[in-house]
């Protein structure tokens, strides 16, 4: 393990948008600290880093548990001494069941703002001493062009993406006088395990798309939504996320930055 390296801990790092980012992060040299609830793949992903690149280590974690968030800040100081970034993506888009359901159930309302909100928070006050301590730390938080516009089928998750854009905006605020930044990034539509389910929930629910397959629903929806008419891609996220951590971004701090092909206008 090579602790001189920037270290960074990406929470739901084993797959999707987290992936994508651990990879970008090795790919760059940096250790990387999955943590994720996912046991298999994050295990392969752990084994995926090389010599030429930095390292990838798995930590299983739970983000709605204090007891695994502690633990998740001793493995990870344990195996690297200066951990100086801190990747918040762990996301769901509701409880068990969601995808097949055209209302949004209390459970979802519970499920989505313990892991998207109360988790992102409980980690993210773990890891700040930590931080603190060294220089040139980074926080970004993964929120959604949700979380500006509403979605009336979702309103259960998009209201946790305004709440982490307004948490990062406090933090930042409340972080003033010291050496950590802290962006939130605003996806648009990206094509990942979460949004299969949501073009599931969609052809399960919604008139226009009965008989569409998730990626279908998907594909139409890049189609009529995004002026640049490309999909946004989980490296363009990535690449997004790289430049916040990176010692290039220093002026950047409270601020939430869309990576959505114009979805949405700020
Ligand atoms: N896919 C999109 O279009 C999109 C758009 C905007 C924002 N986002 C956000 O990006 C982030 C990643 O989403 P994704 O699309 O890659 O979804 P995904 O389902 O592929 O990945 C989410 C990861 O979080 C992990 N996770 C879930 N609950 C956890 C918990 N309690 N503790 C630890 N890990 C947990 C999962 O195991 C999974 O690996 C989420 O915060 C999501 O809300 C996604």
């Amino acid at each position: 393990m090579n602790i001189d390296r920037r270290t960074a801990v990406v929470t739901g790092g084993a797959t999707g948008i987290g992936e994508s980012i651990t990879m970008k992060f090795c790919s760059e040299g940096y250790n990387v600290i999955v943590a994720d609830l996912n046991k298999k793949r994050g295990k392969q992903i752990s084994q995926t880093s090389s010599k030429q690149s930095g390292n990838i280590i798995f930590c299983e974690t739970d983000v709605t548990e204090q007891k695994s968030i502690k633990h998740l800040l001793d493995f990870s100081i344990s195996n690297f001494e200066n951990i100086n970034i801190l990747i918040n993506n762990a996301g769901v888009a509701g409880a068990k069941g969601w995808e097949n359901e055209s209302v949004s159930r209390e459970e979802d309302w519970k499920a989505s703002w313990e892991v998207n909100i109360l988790g992102l928070i409980n980690v993210t006050n773990e890891f700040l001493p930590e931080l603190q301590k060294n220089s040139g730390s980074r926080i970004v938080n993964i929120a959604s062009v949700s979380g500006r516009q509403g979605r009336p089928s979702l309103p259960h998750y998009s209201s946790t993406k305004a709440a982490v854009i307004n948490f990062t905006k406090s933090l930042h605020k409340r972080l003033e006088n010291s050496d950590i930044s802290v962006n939130a990034v605003c996806p648009g539509l990206i094509w990942t395990p979460m949004w299969e389910q949501v073009g599931l929930r969609y052809s399960n629910t919604q008139e226009k798309y009965k008989g569409f397959e998730a990626r279908e629903v998907f594909d139409d929806m890049v189609k009529e939504n995004i002026p640049l008419r490309r999909e946004t891609s989980l490296q363009d996220v990535a690449n997004l996320v790289f430049f916040l951590v990176s010692l290039d971004s220093s002026s950047f701090s409270g601020q939430a930055i869309n990576v959505d092909g114009g979805f949405f206008l700020n």
